[in-house]
């Protein structure tokens, strides 16, 4: 029996085609099953083709193309995408990954980067590691009232607006969090019911557990309604759910408690970008210098935190720099002050952008949710690839 996995190839031009089958020839375990000069007959047989690579170039009809990937991704979860293409402009290699490509290749190719991908994909494969591999974004701070919650949910909108593919809000402020209330929602299935199911719920149950946010790809864990319930709930049960939800969902979002705890920790570890939330006063610089040191105790790369100033004000008494030197990192993102849209949002329930899409905040998360997302492509794609594209 052939064993081997199958590549479709497609690519208007010939010589092209040639290039890479001869590479393809070097590459044990995958043979070619297919190729085409039009997108069209390509697309079509690769949606039915289950598990395989497609590689595609898509310098001709870069617009077109990405929206066949995007098709080809709902049809075939199992078809891992390869684009290639002459151009390798930051924004279209972020394009046609968002799409759900696995990986960017420009042209011309070069032998040793087109093997080295094949060989990531098909390790990939065999180890059934996820492909469209779920990053988990935390907002913490050990300072209450400093908007965890408000940029937790408005973010994780944003996200599932912007990716349209699934994203998880996941309450962790386990004994009054706030979540639902943000979004005016009533669970019927809280954090304590899935912590201790966890292991006995499929897939397909632990979505329906969880809460849909009116029609989008936004699904919400709330905090038990029973604290009491709350002090039952374990640290490796929370990496359960963690490790459960990856399998399921593109983007996790967690908004962190304040306390330290093992729960606390576990969500931190596992996290792929701990957003470490601060305003601009001397008390909250001095909490955010010793959750630096945390981090720095627990071996965190400094990559995986981005500071992210909240409520700012230009002309600020303090300057950022003076908030860099202190804290000895970077500003990532600065989200504007803006009170009464912020309030009027939690007191009705919805994200600021239901609120006035225009406003200073909302334009701010909308923003801030593309970089984000696009850090996260980036990020992937230099570990696929080997390379540098910053962002
Ligand atoms: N960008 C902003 N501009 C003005 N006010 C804001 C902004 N973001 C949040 N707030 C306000 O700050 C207050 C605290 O926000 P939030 O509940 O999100 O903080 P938190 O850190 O989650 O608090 P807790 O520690 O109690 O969970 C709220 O009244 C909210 O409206
Ligand atoms: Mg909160």
């Amino acid at each position: 029996m052939d064993n081997n996995l199958n590549v479709l190839l497609i690519d208007r031009e010939e010589n092209s085609r040639n290039v890479i089958k001869a590479y393809l020839n070097e590459v044990e375990g995958v043979g070619i099953a297919a190729e085409f000069s039009d997108y069209e007959s390509g697309f079509n047989l690769a949606s039915t083709s289950g598990k395989c690579i497609v590689i595609v170039d898509i310098s001709d009809n870069m617009d077109r193309v990405v929206t066949d990937i995007k098709t080809l991704k709902t049809s075939n979860k199992e078809a891992y995408i390869v684009a290639l293409s002459g151009s390798n402009s930051a924004d279209i290699i972020i394009k046609v990954l968002r799409a759900g490509a696995r990986d960017f290749i420009s042209k011309p190719v070069i032998k040793s980067e087109f093997l080295e991908i094949l060989s990531n994909i098909i390790s990939d494969i065999k180890s059934d590691k996820s492909q469209d591999s779920c990053k988990i974004i935390s907002t913490f701070s050990n300072k209450g009232g400093i908007g965890k919650t408000s940029i937790a949910v408005n973010l994780a909108v944003e996200l599932a607006q912007l990716t349209k593919e699934k994203v998880a809000l996941v309450d962790l402020n386990l004994q009054l969090g706030d979540v639902a209330t943000f979004l005016d929602m009533t669970p019927p299935f809280a954090m304590d019911y899935i912590a201790d199911n966890i292991n006995n719920l499929s897939e397909d149950e632990l979505l329906k557990t969880m809460s849909r946010y009116k029609n989008t790809s936004l699904y919400v864990i709330a905090d038990p309604l029973n604290i009491d319930k709350s002090q039952d709930i374990t640290a490796q049960q929370i990496k359960n759910i963690l490790t459960a939800l990856k399998k399921i969902f593109s983007y996790i979002v967690i908004d962190i408690g304040t306390n330290i705890d093992s729960k606390t920790i576990s969500a931190l570890d596992y996290s792929d970008l701990i957003l470490l939330i601060a305003i601009v006063n001397l008390p909250a610089i001095r909490s955010t210098q010793r959750c630096m040191e945390l981090f720095d105790k627990l071996g965190y790369n400094a990559d995986k935190i981005k500071l992210v100033l909240n409520r700012y004000m230009e002309n600020e008494d303090i300057k950022t720099a003076d908030i860099e030197e202190v804290v000895k990192q970077k500003v990532y993102w600065k989200i504007p002050n803006n009170y009464l849209i912020m309030m009027s949002a939690i007191n009705k329930g919805v994200p600021v952008n239901e609120i006035n899409p225009d406003s200073n905040v909302a334009v701010n998360y909308k923003e801030f949710a593309s970089k984000i997302s696009d850090y996260l492509i980036t990020q992937k794609l230099n570990k696929n690839c080997n390379r540098e594209v910053r962002i």
